[in-house]
């Protein structure tokens, strides 16, 4: 916790991208893990999520543990057919195979859906060949889909959504030197904590 105070919980923070995305899962059975995954994509800001076959037990059960499935719209597709994303919108398969792109030289569309595979599986051949751009999270082996989820939506965050530059010492940013400018942030970047 930082000595200024910040207050994370401040109506303008944490700083959103333009743009907006959904995230959702291809065969997904369990219950815990969609749970996790509609949570995250609630605090990361996403418009919508999805599950494309997914078992009954998982939808009906992360209804009950998720309070994302509360706020946010949730589409279930019973198959790929149906799958029906706004236009423009770019989908981002998420699987750890060689021909991917890697997360960190990756370049986040404006208007993004991503898609994950099954607990057990990976995203089915037809589901990649739909997809515009497929990402790698670089690790050894294959995490947990609702952890997969987070980090691919941090990334995005991260990546696209305006923070003040890292410093060259441990720590945070000097909020002094910010305010003076010699730090780079964004005008348009409220300060944590600041109103
Ligand atoms: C637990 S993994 C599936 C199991 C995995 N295919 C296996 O048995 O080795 C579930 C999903 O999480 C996502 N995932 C996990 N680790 C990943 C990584 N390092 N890069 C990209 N996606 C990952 C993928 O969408 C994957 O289909």
């Amino acid at each position: 916790m930082s000595k200024r105070g910040m207050n994370v919980q401040a109506t303008n923070w944490p700083p959103m991208p333009r743009g907006y995305f959904a995230i959702g899962a291809e065969r997904m059975s369990k219950a815990l893990n969609l749970g996790n995954l509609m949570r995250s994509a609630h605090g990361f800001g996403a418009s919508f999520t999805f599950t494309i076959g997914a078992t009954y037990q998982a939808l009906e059960a992360a209804a009950d543990t998720s309070k994302g499935r509360n706020h946010l719209p949730h589409y279930d597709w019973a198959g790929l057919d149906e799958m029906a994303l706004p236009q423009g919108c770019q989908l981002v398969g998420v699987e750890l195979i060689d021909e991917a792109i890697d997360l960190p030289s990756f370049r986040h569309p404006i208007r993004a859906a991503y898609v994950l595979g099954p607990e057990l599986g990976s995203l089915s051949p037809p589901l990649i060949e739909r997809c515009d751009h497929v990402v790698k999270i670089p690790t050894r082996f294959c995490v947990n889909v609702a952890m997969a989820g987070a980090i691919v939506m941090y990334d995005r965050v991260k990546s696209l959504a305006r923070f003040a530059d890292r410093p060259i010492r441990p720590g945070g940013p000097d909020l002094d030197e910010t305010l003076r400018g010699v730090t780079n942030m964004p005008e348009t970047t409220p300060i944590r904590g600041q109103g």
